[in-house]
């Protein structure tokens, strides 16, 4: 962590030089973990996740409570990074209601100390580093959640954990569990650049079919700032 902290100063005056060699040196997701990590330590949580705090945080929150989110209902925030969304579903949600997951121990590091810090200990929310950054969900076995939100993610995600992450949450979920999910749209897959990714519609429709789900595009209901889509996942 400390040595990828210095590269990463070393290397002030070209991120993407510094971005494309952790790449080269590690796998995906380790490599965007230490990526996170290093941002988190720098010292700016927020832009680390992708800014834009002020509309971000209450985008995912309304959206949610508008799609019928209440405070007894049980919430997996996968990949909850700094607790952009977070803070403002574990305001909201009965406590020990809030679950956030990450590969970053940074980003939960710095989650946790933020509840303290606004106060909010007595909510609970139970806050895990995804130690073997896979989307099998093994840490949450045995249990469901009413909410799945995984904001920011799956534009970061090239096609095997996604896949992953369909062929898992099911088990996860109950009748009415809904998985709500961002990415970035295209009419093909492209891998646009080093941490982001693009995919068609059909993409997930297909991985729907296969692993049995419903799959919604719900993107005229979520004005996104950059235009990211929202998909609707429900078990069939
Ligand atoms: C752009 S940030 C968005 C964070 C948060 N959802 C929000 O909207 O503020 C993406 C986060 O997803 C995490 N992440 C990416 N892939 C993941 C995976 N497979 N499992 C858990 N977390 C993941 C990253 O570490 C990062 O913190």
């Amino acid at each position: 962590m400390i040595k990828t902290f210095i590269k990463r100063i070393l290397n002030w005056g070209s991120p993407d030089k510094y971005v494309r060699e952790l790449h080269e040196k590690k796998g995906y997701l380790e490599a965007y973990a230490a990526h996170t990590d290093a941002r988190v330590a720098e010292g700016d949580a927020k832009r680390a996740i992708g800014g834009s705090w002020e509309k971000m945080g209450p985008l995912q929150f309304d959206f949610l409570v508008k799609n019928g989110l209440l405070p007894e209902h049980k919430m997996l925030d996968i990949g909850c990074g700094t607790l952009r969304g977070g803070m403002h579903f574990v305001k909201y949600l009965n406590p020990g209601n809030y679950t956030g997951f990450d590969i970053s121990a940074e980003a939960i590091k710095f989650g946790k100390e933020l509840v303290l810090k606004e106060g909010l200990g007595e909510k609970k929310p139970n806050l895990v580093v995804s130690e073997k950054m896979n989307l099998k969900f093994e840490e949450f076995g045995g249990q469901t959640f009413d909410f799945f939100l995984a904001q920011s993610v799956l534009t970061h995600l090239p096609p095997e954990p996604i896949e992953e992450c369909f062929a898992n949450i099911g088990k996860l979920m109950h009748a009415n569990s809904v998985f709500f999910f961002t990415y970035f749209g295209g009419d093909r897959y492209r891998h646009f650049s080093i941490e982001d990714f693009c995919y068609p519609f059909a993409h997930f429709e297909s991985l729907g079919k296969e692993y049995g789900f419903s799959v919604r595009d719900r993107s005229d209901d979520y004005p996104h700032l950059i235009g990211q889509k929202m998909m609707e996942v429900r078990k069939l």
